[in-house]
């Protein structure tokens, strides 16, 4: 997929004004789905930090905010300083295709709007299930939280960029499961499925049931 040009500034200033209430809404979603709360997390492809912030405001969990962009990771960084968490996060300098933590290390792992960007979709996933713990599990994908929130949120983008639209039916759209289902398929990867509803689509991989 080629890379989308992205002015960090201008996206945060996005998250910050108009994404805003989604994080907290998606952060308890994955709570409930995946039931996990204490141990290791991590939010790859974090940008400003948001998800793995509403997660540990939510939780117990340390929470790793990661990012292969540097100056997101500034943001993010001063985000934690911000909301009192430099106990329970810090900021990790990774690329989702090469991840620098060891197997089965991280108990959550948690991804929103970044796939999109990522070139080679396999090699994350395959890279996510090696650091995910015996029993953990992975949450990927784009979404608004609520159906409701996303109708508002896309009528306030939609007046910014004309293609917002089309870019969201491309990236999570009806059309769109299928071709993660097929990438998985080509993985080792066990327990997978590809849920989507009005509000996003999410990605659920679980992780080995046994120690390596
Ligand atoms: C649209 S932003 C989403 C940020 C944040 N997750 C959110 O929901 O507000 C996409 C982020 O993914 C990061 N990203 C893109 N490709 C990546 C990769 N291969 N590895 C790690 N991060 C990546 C970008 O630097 C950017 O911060």
């Amino acid at each position: 997929m080629s890379e989308i040009k992205m002015n960090v500034s201008e996206f945060d200033n996005i998250a910050r004004e108009v994404f805003a209430p989604v994080y907290p809404v998606i952060a308890e979603q994955i709570k409930q789905k995946t039931g996990i709360s204490v141990g290791k997390c991590l939010d790859i492809g974090c940008g400003g930090g948001y998800l793995g912030i509403a997660l540990a405001r939510a939780t117990e969990l340390y929470v790793y905010l990661a990012d292969r962009s540097t100056e997101m990771l500034e943001i993010a960084g001063g985000n934690i300083s911000a909301a009192g968490l430099t106990a329970r996060m810090q900021t990790l300098f990774a690329d989702v295709q090469k991840i620098p933590l060891p197997d089965q290390s991280i108990d959550l792992i948690v991804s929103r709007g970044s796939i999109f960007f990522w070139e080679d979709r396999q090699k994350a996933f395959e890279e996510i299930y090696r650091v995910l713990a015996p029993g953990g599990v992975a949450y990927i994908g784009g979404g608004f939280g609520t159906a409701e929130l996303k109708k508002r949120i896309a009528a306030r983008m939609e007046k910014e960029n004309k293609n917002w639209r089309a870019m969201m039916n491309k990236n999570i759209g009806e059309n769109a499961p299928e071709a993660y289902v097929k990438i998985l398929q080509n993985t080792k990867i066990p327990f997978f499925e590809v849920n989507r509803d009005e509000a996003g689509l999410w990605i659920v991989i679980r992780g080995s049931k046994d120690e390596m």
